[in-house]
C-alpha cells in the first residue's frame, strides 16, 4: 500500500518543474508581480512611507536578483500570442536586445547585492544609491518590450 502512495508522491515531485515551464506567461508574470512587490516595497522607503531598516532594503534587492536570473528562461517562442500577455513581440523579433535588458537587470541587482552586505544596506541614502539603477532597468525594459493593453 506505501510503495504506491510513495511513487505517486515521487512522480508528482518530478513533475513540478516541467508544470511551470509548460505554463511560462503565467510563471513570469508570477515574477514580475514579486518584481512590483519589492519596487513598492523599495519606493515606499524611498518617500518615507515604511520605515527604513537595512533587512528590508537587502530583501527587495535579492527579490529583484532572483527574479532576474530566472525571468529569461520564460519567453519561449509562440508565447506572444497568450491573450492575457503585455509581453511585446519586439521580444521574438530582437531576442538577443531583450537578453541584454535581463543582464543588466542581473548586473544592476548583483552590484546591489555587493554593496548591501550581509545585513543589507546601512541607512536610505545607501539603499537608494544601490536601487537607482535598479529601477531604470525595469523602466528601460518595459518601454522597449511591453505593450500597455
Ligand atoms: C528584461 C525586461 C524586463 C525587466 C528588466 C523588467 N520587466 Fe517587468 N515586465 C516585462 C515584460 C515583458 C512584462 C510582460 C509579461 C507578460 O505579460 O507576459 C512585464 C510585466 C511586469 C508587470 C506586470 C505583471 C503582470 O501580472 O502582468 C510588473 C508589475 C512588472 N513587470 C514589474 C517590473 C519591475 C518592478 C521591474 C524592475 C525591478 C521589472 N518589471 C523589470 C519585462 C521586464
Amino acid at each position: 500500500m506505501l510503495k504506491p502512495l510513495m511513487t505517486a508522491f515521487a512522480f508528482a515531485m518530478l513533475t513540478q518543474p516541467a508544470l511551470s515551464a509548460e505554463d511560462p506567461v503565467a510563471t513570469r508574470k508570477a515574477l514580475m508581480q514579486n518584481n512590483g512587490a519589492a519596487a513598492a516595497l523599495a519606493g515606499g522607503m524611498m518617500k518615507g512611507e515604511i520605515a527604513y531598516s537595512p533587512a528590508a532594503g537587502k530583501a527587495a534587492i535579492a527579490a529583484i536578483n532572483a527574479t532576474a536570473v530566472t525571468m529569461g528562461d520564460y519567453f519561449p517562442g509562440g508565447s506572444d500570442t497568450d491573450p492575457s500577455t503585455t509581453a511585446s513581440p519586439k521580444i521574438w523579433e530582437d531576442m538577443a536586445g531583450f537578453q541584454e535588458e535581463v543582464a543588466s537587470l542581473q548586473a544592476a541587482t548583483a552590484a546591489a547585492l555587493e554593496v548591501s552586505g550581509k545585513a543589507g544596506p546601512a541607512d536610505l541614502a545607501a539603499f537608494q544609491e544601490a536601487m537607482g539603477p535598479i529601477l531604470g532597468t525595469c523602466r528601460a525594459c518595459h518601454e522597449g518590450y511591453r505593450v500597455q493593453k
